[in-house]
């Protein structure tokens, strides 16, 4: 089965998959930490995604259905940014099709100025990738990942204009998503705008009610 998490950037897509994974026992499977690792590493597809990622922008959907097609396989995955535009989408619905794959979409709400907020205050751990907030998820040392002691970093497009461009482009690409899954009776509205094991528990019910 695939969950797919759908939801404006900072809705919390990442901390949630974290803990549906450890709940259900799915892999998340996160587009811009996989590019993330690709800038680390220096690849060709690292320095190419770097010129767009740095300022907010898009990566190109063909360079992106060829790249996450690889992941697409027999685990259970938790798609967490993928798909993206409705180009992404349509190339999705063709490889689920073919695999006759069962899959549950669950769209993450969150209005923009609490995503501005969530995103400015956003630390990632170096190691283990877990998300960490200096307002709402603050780590018990500063700086410390309080799960593996990896060091916290800003993600450089977590600046205000980046962010600022994230939230364009999720308006104009990534909203017409919603009504693509609701014209196919596949979607689910999950506010975000609550703590996150409350966000969490939803979740949880309505994946269970779903694979039962
Ligand atoms: P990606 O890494 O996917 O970034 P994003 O979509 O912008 O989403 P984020 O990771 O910023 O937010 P999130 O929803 O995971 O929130 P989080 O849980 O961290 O993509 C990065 C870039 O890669 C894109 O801009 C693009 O360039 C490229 N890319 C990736 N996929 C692509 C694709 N398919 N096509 C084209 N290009 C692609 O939470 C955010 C913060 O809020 C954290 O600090 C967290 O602690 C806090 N928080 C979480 N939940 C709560 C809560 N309930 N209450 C209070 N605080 C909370
Ligand atoms: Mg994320």
């Amino acid at each position: 089965m695939y969950l797919i998490l759908l939801g404006a950037p900072g809705v919390g897509k990442g901390t949630q998959s974290k803990m549906l994974e450890e709940k259900f026992g799915m892999v998340q499977l996160s587009t811009g930490d996989i590019l993330r690792t690709e800038i680390t590493k220096g690849t060709e597809l690292g320095k190419l995604a770097a010129t767009y990622m740095e300022n907010g922008g898009l990566v190109p959907d063909d360079i992106i259905v060829n790249m996450i097609s690889k992941y697409l396989d027999d685990r259970d995955l938790i798609l967490d940014g993928f798909p993206r535009t409705l180009e992404q989408a349509e190339a999705l619905a063709l490889i689920l099709e073919k695999q006759n794959k069962k899959y549950i979409i669950l769209n993450i709400t969150l209005d923009d100025q609490l995503i501005v907020d969530r995103l400015c205050g956003r630390l990632i751990c170096r190691s283990c990738g877990t998300s960490f907030n200096i307002k709402f998820a603050k780590p018990k040392v500063e700086g410390v990942c309080d799960i593996c002691s990896g060091e916290l970093y800003q993600r450089p497009d977590d600046k205000e204009e980046s962010i600022i461009n994230r939230l364009k482009l999720y308006h104009s690409k990534t909203k017409p998503l919603i009504d693509f899954y609701r014209s196919r009776g596949k979607l689910t509205m999950i506010d975000g705008n609550r703590n996150s094991s409350e966000v969490f528990e939803n979740l949880v019910e309505v994946i269970t009610k779903e694979i039962k």
